[in-house]
């Protein structure tokens, strides 16, 4: 395939995609396991509302609220559109965002503006630029990252990992050989901080911990319990006649690590590693529930591109400013002023989690005490 005519096949590709996670049931049937998380409630929280406090710190800048916008979309005019919009809320209610994976304009540079507008419309906010490690693997390198990095001024690149989706692509990426020397190895050069980030399917702490050994210092763990991008390419290759992948796919669709174990798992092989918790987080409560776990940040995708779908910049921003007064009242409501109070503060969690810490080899208690006495990482 010329560069071409590879960009375009990952345009409609994309397109494809952004259609189907509007459309179809692509959620894990199976749940974070954040409702497995529970905050104590406090009747007297000595406080009030409007002294609550739910900023925080991510690459150097200020954030309103510990949340992201996950990396989506670009590289057509409706993704550059989204782009812009997705910009505009955050820079509004002092959020950050990532943008979606920026191959196509990397192999079509007349493309590079669908993800230039994402600065453009958000000048102040921190943005992730966002390339998948299959092409690393497949022999880009830091040249490329640095050319993602400058198309939208990054303030960090995410170096997706995705081999659950992959491998469910019939014309997918289906080589991981070295992925974790070739991570390793552009993060030393690149010049902005590198996140490694799953796609809904989970970061195990052996992915973690050998990453982690390698320097790396942002992990994004996009568990399981909300977008399935299994299940995104099970309805893909339905549509389009994949037959034995696509059957296959939905024997997988709900395959990876809840988002809630994850969270565990990441902060128990990376103790002072930025940890962004995503997969699943819908409400204010999941973002409270994620903090409290050991995370320092969430990353929100799908509600925010239906919200979108449904009614378009105003829809955005009612849906995030939804959960930035959730994550508020949660702060009210566990008495904690800000968001290093909301670590420090006890949670309990079900036998099940309990279960799965003990099998993994994490005591439950050395965990509370250690993610108790944490600071932010990010
Ligand atoms: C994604 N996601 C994604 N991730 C990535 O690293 N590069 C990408 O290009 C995309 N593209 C993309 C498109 C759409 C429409 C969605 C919904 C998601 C994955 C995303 O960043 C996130 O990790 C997962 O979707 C899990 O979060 P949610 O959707 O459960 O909140």
């Amino acid at each position: 395939m010329t560069g071409v005519v590879r960009a375009l096949a990952t345009r409609i590709r994309k397109l494809d995609h952004i259609r189907l996670c509007i459309d179809s049931d692509v959620e894990h049937e199976t749940s974070t396991l954040l409702d497995h998380v529970i905050l104590v409630h406090s009747s007297a929280p000595e406080l009030s509302l409007d002294s609550v406090d739910s900023s925080t710190r991510f690459l150097g800048k200020k954030l309103e609220a510990p949340i992201m916008i996950a990396g989506m979309t670009g590289g057509h005019e409706v993704a550059a559109k989204i782009n812009c919009v997705i910009a505009r809320v955050a820079e509004k209610l002092g959020l950050a965002m990532g943008v979606g994976s920026q191959r196509a304009a990397i192999e079509n540079p007349e493309l590079a503006w669908t993800f230039r507008v994402a600065r453009e419309c958000g000048p102040g906010i921190p943005i992730v630029a966002n390339l998948g490690a299959a092409q690393l693997v497949a022999g880009w390198g830091v040249e490329e990252i640095r050319r993602a990095v400058e198309m939208v001024d990054a303030d960090a690149v995410a170096i997706h990992l995705n081999p659950a989706q992959e491998v469910f692509q019939p014309e997918g990426d289906h080589d991981f050989a070295g992925v974790v020397d070739r991570v390793a190895q552009v993060a030393e050069e690149v010049g902005v901080p590198l996140i490694v980030k799953e796609t809904g399917h989970g970061l195990s702490m052996e992915v973690v911990y050998v990453l982690y050994s390698r320097g790396i210092r942002f992990f994004d763990v996009s568990g399981t319990g909300g977008t399935s991008w299994i299940r995104v390419e099970y309805y893909r290759g339905r549509n389009r006649g994949y037959g034995v992948v696509a059957e296959a796919a939905k024997e997988y669709s709900s395959w990876g690590i809840p988002t809630a174990i994850s969270i565990i798992e990441a902060r128990w092989a990376a103790p002072t590693a930025c940890i962004i918790a995503s997969g699943g987080i819908r409400t204010g409560l999941d973002v409270l529930r994620a903090i409290a776990l050991g995370a320092d940040l969430v990353a929100v995708a799908l509600p925010v591109i239906r919200a979108y779908a449904s009614g378009g910049e105003r829809a955005v921003q009612e849906y995030l400013e939804k959960l930035v007064y959730g994550v508020k009242a949660g702060l009210l409501l566990t008495a904690s002023r800000n968001i290093t109070e909301l670590r420090g503060k006890p949670i309990l969690i079900s036998q099940t989690l309990d279960m799965v810490m003990r099998q993994r080899g994490i005591d439950p208690k050395i965990y509370m005490n250690a993610t108790r006495a944490m600071k932010g990482w990010c």
